[in-house]
């Protein structure tokens, strides 16, 4: 009953909060009881709590609703390379209509909680306080909340409908505000600054806030005088694997790591071309079995001088779930490497020698590309930018990029890094985003069919380097 219940409401567009499901099917008649009270909330909420329900219903011993406190997570370590956040050995996702309600209340309220920090939010009071009629404010309004909807007017106005835990809101953006030209992703979480139309209890948008990066954050400098190197989509299996290159970047390494001090080596994801990936990948493979892919991948990485760490992460084309946040390789796979080498699980924040590196294999590229404005392929750094101001690395859920609803949301952006690293889009870029080394980590496969139906030219064979202590880079190319 519950599951016929809990599906039946879904397809009404609802979900319920574990407790709110609970109260639900302690009724008589639990799916009319719901229904009815649903519809007389005076907004739509996408996930039913308690605190609705107590709004049309009379509940006997109110119990006051929490978030969850998130323990910290137990960090890994290899030497110097601390693991300090991934998903490997963590999951506990319920891929139900309330693990989904439980991962965006996570996604809410974390990145809320970074928008609260914000100066130019204090102040902010829930949707349900901004759309009260007896309080109307006649000042301006803050709210936060998560975008359920954007739309545009016949008029070419665009509307946004914003949720958080006490209601929905209507907010008009008029065209000639800043916002106007902005991108406003479904699912993303902003502060909306405006003031409360009278008439209709709508908010007109002044200003749009992001949770974003705060201004000089980033690197120090310190006396290390390591170098990490980035190393991404290496492919190998595929017929385009650079052989030739990848073997020139190895001799050049074996050459220069000690008097460059190259210390560690960083591999964020599509470590091996995988099987199955894409239609009639088949023709395109050297290695037909992902295990020899990944035997072939460990015995050229034995090829790198001792002394150096790995840590290799998963993309899109490894052997592990497609579900983001990704685990890192299961046993079968990973027990064909140098215990040298750590296995990490996608994305996964780091720390090496002091420095925090977020590691993500860039999967939600895809979605950005095509969700925001501006954006292009050829630019991977700008998308990462926008990533880093909604501090998520996935902002748009729903399109390409498939989520595992984990009880806590791994995609968000909570620590500031001093590197932020990504791979997937073959291409390669080097940039600053208010003090946060940004690295779009090239490849080592030359373009592929489908690139050249796309007319993608990807920028392989560069090995771009991060000083520990300066944070200054450099790109080796083969
Ligand atoms: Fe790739
Ligand atoms: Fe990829």
């Amino acid at each position: 009953m519950r599951n016929a219940v809990v599906e039946a409401l879904a397809n009404d567009g609802f979900l319920l909060d574990q407790e709110a499901e609970e109260f639900i099917l302690g009724q008589p008649s639990p799916l009319q009881f719901a229904r009815q009270a649903i519809s007389q909330l005076p907004y739509q909420p996408l996930v039913v709590t308690m605190r609705d329900l107590r709004t049309v219903v009379r509940v006997e011993a109110p119990r006051l609703e929490t978030v969850p406190r998130q323990e910290p997570l137990p960090s890994r370590r290899l030497g110097e390379v601390e693991v300090l956040k991934d998903i490997t050995s963590h999951s506990d996702c319920l891929a139900t209509v309330e693990g989904f309600a439980r991962y965006f209340q996570d996604r809410f309220a974390s990145l809320k909680g970074l928008l609260l920090r914000r100066r130019d939010m204090l102040g902010a009071i829930s949707i349900q306080r901004a759309m009260d009629p007896r309080k109307l404010q006649a000042d301006e309004v803050k709210v936060i909340g998560m975008v359920n909807e954007v739309r545009e007017t016949r008029s070419g106005e665009r509307i946004v409908e914003l949720e958080d835990d006490t209601g929905r809101m209507t907010v008009m953006v008029p065209k000639d505000s800043k916002a106007a030209k902005d991108s406003i992703l479904q699912d993303e979480v902003v502060g909306a600054v405006g003031r409360m139309s009278r008439k209709d209890r709508k908010l007109i948008l002044k200003e749009l806030i992001r949770p974003d990066v705060p201004f000089g954050s980033g690197m120090e400098v310190t006396d290390s005088t390591a170098q990490v190197a980035f190393m991404s989509d290496v492919h190998v299996g595929s017929n385009t694997f650079l052989e030739g290159r990848w073997q020139s970047m190895m001799a050049w390494l074996k050459e220069e790591a000690e008097e460059l001090d190259i210390r560690y080596i960083v591999i964020p994801g599509d470590c091996v071309d995988g099987v199955g990936v894409f239609p009639d990948q088949e023709e395109e493979l050297v290695i037909e079995d992902i295990i020899d892919q990944y035997r072939a991948l460990a015995e050229k990485l034995k090829e790198v001088p001792d002394g150096i760490r790995i840590v290799m992460q998963p993309g899109n084309h490894d052997m592990v779930r497609p579900a983001e946040p990704q685990p890192a390789l299961g046993e079968e796979a990973a027990r064909l490497f140098d215990s040298s080498i750590l296995q990490v699980g996608n994305p996964a924040y780091l720390r090496i020698e002091g420095r925090t590196i977020l590691s993500y294999h860039g999967k939600s590229f895809d979605d950005l590309m095509s969700g925001i404005k501006g954006l292009s392929y050829s630019q991977p750094i700008k998308a990462m930018e926008e990533m880093l101001k909604r501090r998520h690395l996935a902002p748009a859920y729903g399109g390409k990029t498939p989520f595992a609803p984990e009880r806590r949301d791994y995609l968000v952006i909570d620590e500031v890094p001093d590197i932020f690293v990504t791979g997937h889009v073959h291409g390669a870029g080097v940039s600053f985003y208010n003090g946060v080394r940004l690295i779009n980590a090239s490849t080592w496969q030359d373009q592929t069919s489908y690139q050249r139906r796309l007319n993608f030219v990807p920028e392989p064979a560069k090995l771009t380097l991060v000083h520990l202590g300066t944070g200054r880079p450099a790109v080796a190319e083969f």
